[in-house]
């Protein structure tokens, strides 16, 4: 059988992904967000400090875009793709001239021979490629390799419930020998249309906004290999490949606050289970999760220099910052597409002066909060839940 990455480097070399753009300045206006941005998202990936402004990123099988829009929204770190599709790379030069990102570097390889690159990296990105290896452990174990040991690995991986229904329909185009061509391509859009309304697939769909773009049709239905995870099995995957789990990037999908009232019998049940056996739970009975995108450390680096405790003393010295995206959609009404969230005055008042320099101590202090009896309390519980939200990210320390 011919070696999976020879079929899975024929595919993105016909059918590059993701669908490339020509200008990354008109799709960061437009609001594209490229997912652990350390421009956006120092705070959520080095919750103890980023350990150096010129980071060493590398863009683990890069695609069209992303090693050259990392290195466009970070001019100041030296960026590194590779990824084995020629085709996607000729794009990733494309934008690289036309932006003039000379702090860009770009290979043609196997993120397996990750260590001839002869260099260590903070910051590893790796989304939407390793669940295309015949060994995705094998693949998440070269990338841990090369992370330095205070580093950052941000993963995406598909997540088992809400693709249930791709699965059964690769299954079926498989079985009906349907190939990765234009003919391909065109019978898959028509069975999609032909399949009754409650067929499990339509939840995807409904959630997928790329599927107009025959690249991601065929990536979603007509590839050679993918795999996906349940937060378990996700957290079998890290640990046995040298990492530990730090967070979500998306920590709302996982949370029981993010899908179902506090106070009703299943949340008080939830609240009542480890934080990894309520990501479980809740996945299983929301169905909504299609990817995991997460952060994950070297396991040789104390987890208590990373892990957030909202329960101790040290709590009143973190440094709240609001997540970026936030947009106030009229008084006391905030959204973060596609949420959308309300706040009292109390938590109004804590929550749009989070800005990172002041410590959530620092922010108690307002007029509106000081007299408050349980203050520290209120603090410390405001500052978790719209973590857990994703709304606030929360640094150990202020940021400069
Ligand atoms: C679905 S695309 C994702 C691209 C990009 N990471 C993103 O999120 O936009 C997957 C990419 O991974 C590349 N790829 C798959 N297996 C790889 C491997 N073993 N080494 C390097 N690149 C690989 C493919 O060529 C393709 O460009």
């Amino acid at each position: 059988m011919e070696d999976v990455s020879g079929l899975i480097a024929r595919q993105y070399e016909a059918w590059a992904y993701p669908p490339p753009f020509r200008d990354i300045k008109a799709m960061l206006d437009g609001g594209y967000v490229q997912m652990g941005d350390p421009a956006l998202y120092s705070a959520a990936l080095w919750p103890e400090g980023r350990p150096r402004d010129k980071l060493r990123i590398l863009v683990a099988g890069c695609g069209t875009v992303q090693a050259a829009v990392l290195a466009y929204t970070n001019r100041q770190c030296e960026v590194t793709g590779i990824d084995l599709s020629e085709a996607s790379l000729a794009h990733e030069r494309f934008l690289q001239d036309r932006h003039g990102l000379t702090n860009l570097r770009l290979y043609r390889g196997d993120l397996r021979d990750a260590r001839k690159l002869g260099r260590e990296f903070d910051l590893i990105l790796s989304t939407g490629v390793l669940h295309h290896m015949s060994d995705p452990g094998e693949g998440l174990r070269a990338l841990a390799d090369v992370l330095a040991p205070d580093g950052v690995f941000v993963g995406m991986v598909y997540a088992a419930t809400r693709r249930t229904g791709v699965y059964m329909i690769q299954d079926a185009l498989r079985r009906m020998g349907v190939k990765q061509d234009e003919a391909g391509v065109a019978f898959t859009r028509q069975v999609l249309s032909a399949l009754p309304e409650g067929h499990f697939v339509n939840r995807y769909i409904e959630a997928a906004g790329e599927l107009q773009h025959d690249a991601a049709l065929v990536d979603t239905f007509l590839n050679p290999q993918d795999r996906a995870y349940t937060v378990p099995q996700l957290f079998d995957f890290i640990g046995n490949s040298g990492l530990a789990f730090q967070h979500w990037v998306e920590p709302s999908w996982y949370y029981p606050e993010g899908a179902f009232a506090p106070d009703s019998p299943l949340g008080l049940r939830l609240s009542q289970l480890s934080a990894r056996d309520q990501w479980a739970t809740v996945e299983m009975l929301t169905a909504h999760i299609a990817t995991h995108v997460f952060i994950a450390r070297p396991t040789t680096l104390d987890p208590s220099a990373y892990l957030l405790d909202f329960n101790s003393d040290e709590a009143l010295n973190y440094a709240p910052v609001i997540a970026p995206g936030i947009q106030r959609t009229g008084p006391s009404h905030y959204e973060r597409q596609p949420l959308q969230f309300q706040l009292g005055p109390a938590e109004e008042a804590l929550f749009t002066r989070a800005d990172g320099r002041r410590t959530l101590g620092e922010l108690l202090e307002h007029p509106q909060l000081s007299r408050l009896h349980d203050r520290d309390d209120f603090g410390r519980l405001v500052m978790s839940h719209l973590w857990k939200l994703g709304h606030l990210m929360v640094s150990k320390r202020p940021l400069h």
